[in-house]
């Protein structure tokens, strides 16, 4: 069994990033710059922006953090949306999700400008990705393909089952992997909660993406001997032992399913880190863009 290592896949990506930025900046050229808006007080959606922004600094990328107040209207966050569209200094920018409820999401994503969208989230980049032209790809889906070629992991001819169609990361993943593309050319069965007898179709999967959000889902005696397993999940499970209270927990259950496989991302330190380079990846793609 090989350890499909996120974390060290990661930092070798945001070291060649840094490179690339340390070339612009001894060319005079703008360092590509990344804004978060993030509304209200989650604990978790909080951690995950923090993340992007420490990493934004660790590869010499400038970084704006815009925090809102949980009350914020949606006129308030749409404006806000606009001064990051027209401001020349900011080459990308992201909208944390999810949002309060009182706030429709959809609006949201289609008010950032396409070209500073690096999460990819605007249906006109949904669509691109779709078309398989140029665009953002959104950064969990980008970083499973990237970890993948990484590790020469053969996707062409192979059955993939991709468990989850969430639009954030199963529905785009099973497009990708079925287009002709480097990570691509796979027979994929886009799997989901109405799905009827899941084992089977598991079963004969080369590939799983599991990507419903429930701990410790796919078990050992779902999968075949030799199986490849990318685990998207990440549930926070109460755990008094820790300093935190808390642990991390995939929609894999490891050490079983681990035995089994040919290659395997642990969580965390598997996909969790990769979403955070990939979303680097797409700021330096949109800086390029801008400046080109
Ligand atoms: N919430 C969970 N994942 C993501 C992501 O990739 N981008 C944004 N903006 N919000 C998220």
């Amino acid at each position: 069994m090989i350890l499909l290592d996120g974390k060290k896949t990661s930092a070798d990506i945001k070291e060649e990033i840094a490179l690339e930025v340390g070339e612009l900046k001894r060319l005079e050229k703008k360092v590509p710059h990344l804004a978060a808006i993030i509304v209200g007080n989650d604990g978790a959606s909080l951690t995950y922006v923090n993340a992007k922004v420490k990493a934004c600094e660790r590869v010499g990328f400038e970084s704006t953090l815009i925090q809102l107040p949980e009350e914020t209207t949606e006129a308030e966050l749409l404006n806000e949306i606009n001064i990051l569209n027209v401001d020349n200094d900011i080459d990308g920018f992201i909208v944390q999700l999810p949002l309060p409820k009182h706030i429709d999401e959809q609006k949201i994503l289609l008010a950032v400008d396409p070209t500073k969208d690096v999460d990819g989230f605007h249906p006109e980049n949904v669509g691109r990705m779709a078309l398989n032209l140029p665009t953002f790809i959104s950064a969990t889906p980008f970083g499973i393909l990237e970890l993948l070629d990484r590790y020469n992991v053969e996707t062409s001819g192979k059955n993939v089952v991709v468990i989850g169609r969430s639009h954030i990361v199963g529905s785009p993943m099973s497009i990708l992997l079925s287009q002709k593309r480097k990570v691509g050319n796979a027979t994929v069965t886009l799997a989901h909660s109405r799905t009827q007898n899941l084992e089977e179709i598991t079963k004969k999967a080369d590939i799983i993406v599991a990507a419903i959000g429930i701990p410790e889902f796919l078990k050992a005696d779902m999968v075949k001997k030799g199986v490849v397993v990318i685990d998207v999940g990440i549930t926070r499970v109460a755990d008094p032992t820790k300093k935190n209270g808390f642990r991390l927990v995939g929609d894999v259950a490891f050490d079983e399913v681990a035995e089994k496989s040919s290659f395997i991302t642990p969580v965390p330190g598997g996909v969790g880190p990769m979403t955070i380079a990939m979303l680097l990846k797409n700021t330096l793609i949109a800086n390029k863009r801008r400046n080109s």
